[in-house]
């Protein structure tokens, strides 16, 4: 946790943006995995955590935007409880780590905000993104269930993106631990990979390290041999030579900042000459955005860099024809690169994508696109110092869609079709990493990871197997 005036000086500064009433955050709970009393890991929610820093299941916090107060909702627990948990820290004590003067128990927040809307007092709450809190708030504000979600404060919405966006020192210094552990379970599963284990074995490694480090995976970890299907939580394979490893994973730090980092390498202790020249393209397309980060810039030119990187690149390779830019602009690209260069990251590994991705990502001077793959793309806007973000390029050749744009015929000016039958095994390529943008440019945040192909192969040949 952060000092007790970070959480202050944060709930001022959104009572500064908001300008009338109370605004709500409702911690989360624990969540049933098969019945109640076995839930999935407890994980807080990410406003609350951020403007309320507590770390624990069941609390509420109110802030009243005129008078500055803010209340913690929450209960001490009874013997009972302690006989099965264990001794807990007081209210009052969570209270005071947070710096809120005022302590309530839990059944107090019906009343406190009945008597808000008896007043005609607006009450802010972001949109809810679990069943259970959608139907708490229903049941506070009285209103349909159904209609809960419509209601949430798009002033809100909009006061917390112009804090969370911009990461302060001290949530670099957390990113940077969840990025040394990320770093750690990237190294280790690169020493690991050997024909013969499964996928779930190097999760397991990965996972381990994570927790290792006191904190978990902060989302479901992607490691899989078929890399060209984008969000692969399948881990059921075994390698086999000859097949490349895509891992795109991260830890989340005690203090529930997440890393997001990808690497490919292969199975075998080099790549094949063909996974070679694939693998220079999307590292050069990753090393020509994160050259071009700096505040200023928006991040829908450096998606479109990229998508000139990779045509230029396939190009050269016989697999693309024709103009580059001329390419670009039908998202021809898309074929290969069929996501978002990248987006937002902080408590969340999508930052703030519970707001709407669009609130985060865009605003009045860049909007999202309709284009295939551009559609995908969740940071459009231009970019600030203080932002941080992925930038996660990738190539991937997926049968499904090549034998659709080909039976369509769409895109057939810019793309050799024949050409592509060799790589319809191929899987897929992306490389990751986590910038920060500064005044001067960017810093690429977290320890380096094998990245180039010289530096992959040497962690390969390195390891016995
Ligand atoms: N790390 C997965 C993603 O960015 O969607
Ligand atoms: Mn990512």
């Amino acid at each position: 946790m952060f000092p007790s005036t970070t959480y202050r000086d944060r709930r001022q500064a959104l009572a500064s943006h908001v300008k009338r009433g109370l605004v709500l955050f409702l911690g989360n709970e624990y969540s049933p995995m098969n019945y109640a009393g076995n839930p999935y890991r407890f994980r807080q929610d990410s406003n609350f955590l951020y403007f309320f820093g507590l770390d624990q299941a069941g609390l509420a916090g109110v802030l009243d935007v005129e008078s500055g107060e803010s209340t913690l909702f929450g209960d001490d627990v009874s013997v009972d409880h302690i006989v099965w948990m264990g001794p807990q820290p007081s209210m009052r004590s969570l209270a005071d780590r947070v710096g809120a003067a005022q302590l309530r128990g839990r059944a107090a927040l019906a009343d406190v905000l009945a008597e808000a809307q008896a007043a005609g007092r607006p009450i802010h709450f972001p949109p809810p993104y679990r069943h259970l809190t959608q139907l708490r708030l229903a049941e506070y504000l009285q209103c349909d269930v159904t209609t809960v979600l419509d209601t949430a404060s798009t002033e809100l919405i909009q006061a917390i993106v112009r804090l969370r966006a911009y990461k302060s020192e001290e949530e670099i210094v957390e990113m940077e631990k969840a990025l040394a552990t990320t770093a750690e379970m990237h190294r280790i599963a690169m020493r690991m990979a050997t024909p013969g284990l499964t996928e779930a074995q190097l999760v397991g490694a990965v996972h381990g390290v994570a927790r290792s480090a006191g904190g978990d995976l902060a989302y479901q970890a992607i490691l899989t041999v078929n890399g060209q299907t984008l969000h692969n939580h399948h881990h059921h394979n075994t390698l086999r030579s000859g097949q490349l490893i895509l891992g795109d994973y991260g830890a989340e730090s005690t203090g529930g900042y997440a890393g997001d980092i990808t690497r490919t390498f292969p199975v075998d202790r080099q790549f094949t000459a063909q996974q070679k020249e694939i693998y220079q393209i999307v590292l050069d397309a990753e090393m020509a955005v994160i050259e071009a980060l700096r505040p200023g810039v928006p991040y829908r030119d450096l998606h479109l860099l990229a998508g000139r990187v990779i045509v230029a690149g396939l190009s050269a390779l016989g697999l693309m024809k024709g103009d580059v830019d001329a390419a670009v602009a039908a998202g021809a690209q898309a074929l290969f690169f069929p996501h978002g260069l990248g987006h937002m990251i902080g408590l969340d590994v999508h930052d703030m994508e519970d707001l709407g991705e669009d609130w985060v990502g865009y605003d009045g001077e860049i909007q999202r696109s309709e284009q295939f793959g551009l559609r995908s793309l969740r940071l459009g806007r231009r970019l600030e110092t203080g932002f941080v973000l992925t930038v996660e390029p990738g190539i991937y050749f997926i049968p499904e869609l090549i034998d659709q744009w080909r039976a369509k015929g769409h895109c057939a000016e810019f793309v050799h079709y024949e050409a592509l039958e060799a790589y319809r095994n191929f899987g897929g390529i992306r490389i990751e990493d986590d910038c920060l943008i500064t005044d001067r440019g960017y810093r690429v945040l977290g320890p380096a990871i094998p990245k180039t192909i010289a530096e992959v192969e040497a962690v390969r040949n390195a390891v016995d197997h």
